[in-house]
């Protein structure tokens, strides 16, 4: 990688190989057989980007089957796939059964009140499961013994709606302080001990690992290149190094020393206000869409009005990371990440040691961002990595049609940075303007962003972007309506590496639509095909699971948002099957396996809602009450575990 930012014509291999000998061993590495032409029926699959490969492939052998293991040309998974529909309730594969383990509203500690609706309180907030649950981590507690287990489940709470939350809700901005409160209480996230007997899933209330983490007052600490920088100071904080709360967490991870990230996305939603002409955080805001305002929390906590605190913002977009094994500890905002709509921090280590977490920016035109510790991570002793996120380098992706992908240095003393930034703190804050000077390539959206430690490949979730006029490699279709997944392979299969090659793995949308110009591999059913994927699971056997969140554009597909197994391996890549499905307003998030594949957690984020923009939806025409359906009750965000009927590995 060079460091004067000329990259218009870089070799992808380092040993000089040609392209077409760097496809061959791509798919080499794939382990992709020939079948004979003597198979009947056969049908020819094609790759979507740089490199073409056939395969012929007898349509008998694409059954319902087994492992690849066994057989190459068999589904990696086996169950019997659902039906794309919306109506009021969830739906999962047959053979499997979806227990509601934790509701929003539920209490977390032995003497918290039970969920009223309409005695809602701060206090009793503080000590009930969140609101819309999106990300799930599983830390396994002790390994499991026969049918019992102990593990933490570490939940985000995204964002609130108040026309759901609260009974008779009003005008948007007609909130009242308390309402204010409750809702700040209600966002955050939660760190919840659950406990699996004789097969059945139960929050244990008594135990000392259970916590609230808020918007509102849950003290944190800045760290990192950006911590002090005058940009992070406000009144309440000369230092630059203590907030309160976290906005917006969408995605998450787990590091391999057993923390939890959670990420900070769409911040801007919280502020209000206005910023003072020739202000010097104007641009800086903008580019960020701050302030939205559609929270109305400045109404009644200055500190989220840009008027009274313009840097506030600054102190959002950030990576946030906790440690779940103790409940005192003060979470950590890690500044050498970034500072973006985050939505995800899913993680693997490099061959060296160092770790490597993969971040999207989930916005129209934003980039796809890895990171790359200075320093190994140390297994033997988790304490030692205790400041591992501190130091490191952040990259963003620039695709190239040749079907390779560069990651780009964000540091200061690269090419155009040092004349338009003051210091690494002040390029940190705003990535994304430093991004468009590298010249990073803009994406559809990029969500999750998922490394699959048993093969290397790491899958980008790119959920849309309808006000694309110009494709580019990446994202090959104008006004994407329905998103795409590509596939990277780090070169040398090392994620530490700046060089890879990249692969479209499906065009989401009706494949057999043409209007929809999608791609999924032909013998997907028509339940199988999916729209607008957001997160993604690895399952302990290396297989990969999708959620999707379509927002309004459900009523285009027909079809509530949803789980989905997708093939990534051998002749049926890019064969996807519908696994779950969820209640109607509802997207699916969170989805993650307990460690041995027989328990799947998922997120049921918002069922009822309406629109795509928090405001309109109330409880009293909400589209379904799920998951209580009574009257007394609104609809509830929750976590639902998916087991085998009989036990065994899901899907
Ligand atoms: Fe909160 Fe990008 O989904
Ligand atoms: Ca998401
Ligand atoms: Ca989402």
């Amino acid at each position: 990688m060079s460091n004067d930012n000329k990259i218009s014509n870089p070799s992808p291999s380092k040993d000089g190989s040609s392209f077409a000998e760097i496809c061959a061993r791509r798919y080499s590495r794939r382990d992709v057989l020939r079948v004979g032409a003597a198979a009947s029926a056969a049908f020819a699959l094609g790759s979507l980007s740089g490199c073409s490969s056939e395969q012929e492939v007898s349509s008998a052998e694409l059954a319902n089957s087994n492992w690849r293991s066994e057989n190459p040309y068999r589904s990696a998974y086996d169950f019997v796939e659902i039906q794309h529909g919306m109506d009021e309730h969830h739906h999962v594969a047959p053979d499997h059964q979806a227990q509601v383990l934790l509701r929003w509203g539920d209490p977390l500690f032995k003497h918290a009140p039970e969920f009223d609706p309409t005695a809602q309180t701060l206090d009793s907030q503080l000590q009930q499961f969140g609101y819309n649950n999106d990300y799930i981590g599983y830390v396994a507690l002790e390994p499991k013994k026969g049918q019992d287990a102990r593990a933490l489940l570490c939940v985000n709470h995204e964002y609130p709606i108040h026309g759901l939350m609260f009974p008779g809700f009003g005008a948007n901005d007609s909130i009242s302080a308390e309402q204010v409160k409750i809702s700040q209480a209600a966002c955050g996230a939660s760190v919840v001990e659950v406990n699996c007997k004789d097969g059945i899933w139960e929050v244990n209330l008594d135990s000392v690992y259970n916590r609230r983490i808020t918007s509102l007052d849950t003290e944190m600490e800045i760290t990192g290149p950006a911590a002090g920088h005058s940009r992070m100071r406000t009144n309440a904080d000369r230092s630059g190094r203590k907030v309160l709360g976290t906005l917006n967490n969408c995605a998450g991870g787990i590091t391999p020393w057993g923390t939890y990230l959670t990420c900070e996305e769409n911040f801007n939603y919280c502020f209000g206000g206005e910023l003072p002409e020739n202000h010097p955080e104007t641009a800086n805001h903008e580019r960020y869409n701050v302030p939205l305002g559609w929270m109305h929390w400045d109404k009644h906590d200055a500190r989220f009005d840009i008027s009274h605190e313009p840097n506030e913002p600054n102190r959002f977009g950030w990576v946030v990371e906790i440690d779940p094994f103790n409940p005192k500890s003060k979470p950590k905002k890690r500044t050498a990440l970034g500072r973006f709509k985050h939505e995800g921090g899913e993680n693997i280590i490099a061959t060296d040691g160092r770790l490597v977490i993969y971040m999207g920016d989930d916005q129209n035109f934003e980039y796809l961002y890895k990171f790359i510790s200075r320093d190994p991570v140390n297994l033997g002793n988790p304490k030692a990595n205790r400041d591992l996120l501190d130091h490191g380098t952040l990259y963003v992706a620039k695709f190239y049609d040749e079907g390779y992908l560069e990651w780009l240095p964000i540091e200061h003393s690269q090419g155009p940075l040092s004349a338009h930034f003051d210091s690494q703190a002040d390029v940190l804050i705003e990535p994304r303007r430093a991004a468009d000077l590298l010249g990073a390539t803009p994406m559809d959206r990029p969500e999750d962003v998922v490394p699959n430690a048993k093969t290397g490949k790491v899958y980008v979730m790119l959920t849309n972007n309808t006000k694309r006029k110009t494709p580019n490699v990446a994202n090959p279709r104008a006004a994407n309506v329905f998103g795409h997944i590509i596939e990277i392979s780090e070169l040398d299969n090392n994620h530490a590496q700046t060089r890879g090659y990249w692969d479209m793995l499906v065009k989401g949308g009706d494949h057999k639509n043409k209007d929809h110009d999608a791609y999924f591999h032909p013998e997907t059913s028509e339940n199988g095909w999916f729209a607008s994927p957001d997160n993604g699971a690895i399952d302990p056997t290396g297989r990969l699971w999708v959620s999707t969140d379509q927002g309004p554009k459900a009523n285009l597909t027909g079809t509530n948002d949803g789980l989905w197994s997708l093939e990534t391996e051998g002749p049926l890549r890019g064969m996807s099957k519908m696994f779950f499905r969820v209640p109607m307003g509802a997207e699916m998030s969170g989805p993650v396996f307990a460690d041995d594949g027989e328990s799947l957690f998922l997120a049921v984020q918002h069922p009822g809602d309406i629109e795509e923009r928090p405001g309109s939806a109330r409880i009293e025409t909400a589209s379904t009450r799920w998951p209580d359906f009574a009257e007394s009750m609104p609809p509830r965000p929750s976590v639902v575990v998916v087991t085998r009927k009989n036990g065994g590995r899901i899907g």
